[in-house]
């Protein structure tokens, strides 16, 4: 007989392969992302994400309470307003779509957390993510935007805040933001590596927040750079963020892996809208096995490093873990 490693020896029976398996996938690493919109009598179906759905804000405490029975910890809250503007007024608005829902969840359920994505793009008329000068979307001007936006979230009570904008400096500014207005304990989580993706496409459906011109290259992350993805998640580190991010998930696992390399913080990672489309559509089709496809997928975020997943399947992925 050669010499050989009897590798087999830790997986031959299911009691074996769970006393060794490495990764724990659980609700509690879920946090499940939440359109809100006003004037809607039900939940209004967004049709390039089967099975997601738009809320209005009414039907937040009874979300809540669905999200708390599965055992997941957070939402990720976006907001559809009424009213687009060059300006982006209505993201500050005390009584705006996502301040209010905010408040309906934490007067309801308080155990969940509320995270709330802090970018513009859904309140600008031409849906960039941040201010115009000219036809460039200027860096500095959105800073004070996104800072007054998080304030507003954070005094309504939300109790993660999340700028998505790409904006350098985003998670320096929030952080300085919420300190001045007597919010120090509210974490920052930075969409740190948020890459440039073809994969966002469906949620620009649903939030209705497709740029009306150009693209969102000059601001978010190119997916041919891993080392420039390092600096991101560096410098997000440095600016003070409580949480790192890197979004997309499936094609960014390298990322992933080496932001869990480069820092001792909490890692979150977005697994995002087309992945989700992609995997229901495979499913309905008859070509994959739905359930054991998007654990596999899920488990495949913590391995990789990521201590949260945000994900669309947060629901169903956890109803499908405890009724194991
Ligand atoms: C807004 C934002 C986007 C996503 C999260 N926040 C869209 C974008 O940047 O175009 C994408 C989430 C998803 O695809 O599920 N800046
Ligand atoms: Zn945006």
């Amino acid at each position: 007989m050669p010499e050989f490693e009897r590798l087999r020896r830790l997986r031959g029976n299911k009691s074996l392969r769970d006393l060794f398996a490495e990764t724990v996938l659980m609700p509690r690493h879920f946090v499940y992302p939440v359109f809100v919109k006003d004037g809607l009598s039900k939940p209004e179906p967004i049709s390039a994400m089967p099975g997601q759905h738009r809320y209005s804000p009414d039907m937040m405490p009874e979300l809540a309470g669905e999200v708390a029975g599965h055992g997941v910890g957070a939402v990720l809250l976006f907001g559809l307003p009424d009213k687009k503007s060059p300006g982006a007024e209505s993201c500050y608005d005390p009584d705006g779509v996502v301040q209010r829902s905010i408040r309906l969840i934490k007067e309801s359920v308080p155990e969940v957390l509320v995270m709330t994505d802090v970018c513009v793009c859904a309140y600008t008329d031409h849906g960039h993510c941040g201010l115009l000068a000219g036809t460039r979307v200027d860096n500095d001007t959105t800073l004070e935007v996104l800072a007054e936006m998080a304030v507003s979230h954070a005094q309504a009570g939300a109790d993660v805040v999340a700028p998505s904008s790409m904006m350098d400096g985003q998670v320096a500014a929030l952080r300085e933001a919420l300190d001045a207005n007597n919010l120090s304990e509210v974490p920052v989580m930075g969409y740190s590596a948020k890459f440039a993706s073809a994969y966002y496409g469906p949620f620009r459906e649903a939030a209705d927040s497709a740029p009306s011109f150009g693209d969102r290259a000059s601001y978010q992350h190119d997916a041919r750079n891993a080392r420039h993805s390092e600096r991101e998640i560096l410098s997000d580190d440095a600016e003070g963020a409580d949480i790192l991010m890197v979004k997309p998930g499936l094609a960014y696992l390298d990322v992933l892996c080496r932001a869990r390399q480069l820092t001792r913080k909490p890692l979150a990672v977005y697994n995002v809208s087309g992945e989700y489309s992609m995997l229901k559509a495979a499913s309905q089709a008859g070509l994959l096995d739905e359930r054991k496809v998007i654990l596999e997928t899920l488990t495949a975020f913590r391995r990789a490093g990521a201590d949260l997943i945000i994900t669309y399947h947060a629901l169903e992925a956890s109803a499908w873990l405890t009724s194991n």
